[in-house]
């Protein structure tokens, strides 16, 4: 298959009515309601009016409003939770992203699931991994993304299912936000604390503003499971250290964990040619949280 170049204000064009947003209270959702709701019809529901546990909840919901597009980011997406709850988090990250593929499939909305790179941790191999590998995931949460990605496929086969990096954002926008790579960073930065990152970890990181501009893009990818978000070259360790570089900040205040992945390290690090193919891209991670920091802070 030749991929098309996707462009946003075409999709926009061709989709661009009712977009149905699960998750809206989280991290990733208030941001795409916030950026979507200027220029469609959204509908935020939160738990009351849709329970994503229930498929009579989710089929009365969303055969009232009749989205055109759904973009399911509910979830548990606290992996330790996952990992101590499996079944709770089974019923929520499995059960009720089956009961949005059903619906969908029925109502010929077009589903985007928010999946994620924990699918890849526990694959051997150092490089970046791409989409078609045989993953055997070594944690609930990645275990429970997989199985979700497979219930799409199956119930829905029209689904785009996007397998997202760990995200970061300047700026709290949510009282009961937790704290993300790029707000500690800046933190210790400003306390002039010791900063310690792990030497055996690898992932990359991705500015959420980024993924909510390029989701408008996923619209209009044909279905299938897809990479999305910035590569990154280097270990966490190397990551703050070039970073620390790049801005004109001493690196002394920057401490190697041995500890994290010793003898076995992680790596998630997706490659993006798969989305790349179809005119999605994302700087990689340092060369973003370079420009991040830059406009937040004075370089030195
Ligand atoms: N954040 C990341 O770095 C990251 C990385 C990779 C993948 N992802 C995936 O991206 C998606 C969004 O992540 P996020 O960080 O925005 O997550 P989040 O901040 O934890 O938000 C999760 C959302 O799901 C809702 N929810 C939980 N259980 C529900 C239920 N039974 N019915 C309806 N809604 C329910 C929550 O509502 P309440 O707050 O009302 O409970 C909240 O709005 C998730 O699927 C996550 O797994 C995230």
């Amino acid at each position: 298959m030749v991929a098309k170049e996707l462009r946003t204000d075409e999709i926009m064009h061709r989709w661009g009515g009712r977009i149905l947003v699960t998750g809206s209270t989280g991290f990733l959702g208030s941001r795409i309601v916030r950026a979507y709701e200027k220029r469609c019809q959204v509908f935020a529901p939160g738990h009351q009016e849709m329970d994503i546990c229930h498929m009579d909840s989710v089929r009365a919901y969303m055969g009232k409003v009749r989205p055109e597009i759904a973009v399911h980011c509910a979830a548990i997406s606290d992996t330790l939770w996952c990992q101590e709850h499996p079944e709770e988090s089974e019923r929520i990250n499995v059960e009720g992203t089956e009961y949005m593929a059903r619906v969908c499939e029925d109502l010929g909305t077009k589903l985007i699931f928010c999946s994620s790179d924990q699918i890849y941790f526990g694959s051997g191999g150092m490089n970046p991994h791409k989409e078609n590998e045989e993953v055997s995931p070594a944690g609930a949460y990645g275990r429970q993304k997989l199985e979700a990605e497979k219930r799409c496929v199956r119930f829905c086969p029209d689904s785009v299912s996007l397998r997202l990096c760990w995200m970061y954002d300047s700026e709290r926008l949510l009282e009961k936000e937790h704290g993300n790579f790029l707000t500690a960073f800046l933190q210790a930065l400003d306390e002039e604390r010791e900063m310690t990152y792990p030497i055996y970890d690898y992932r990359g990181i991705t500015d959420v503003r980024l993924v909510v501009e390029n989701l408008g893009k996923a619209f209009g990818l044909p279905g299938g499971i897809y990479n999305f978000g910035s590569e990154n070259d280097y270990n966490m360790y190397e990551t703050v250290y070039r970073l620390l570089e790049k801005l004109g900040y001493s690196t002394e205040r920057l401490k190697e964990n041995k500890a994290a992945f010793a003898g076995n390290p992680r790596n998630i690090r997706v490659h993006t040619g798969k989305a790349e193919a179809f005119g999605i891209e994302f700087p990689k991670t340092l060369e973003r949280l370079v420009e991040c920091v830059g406009n937040s802070r004075p370089l030195l």
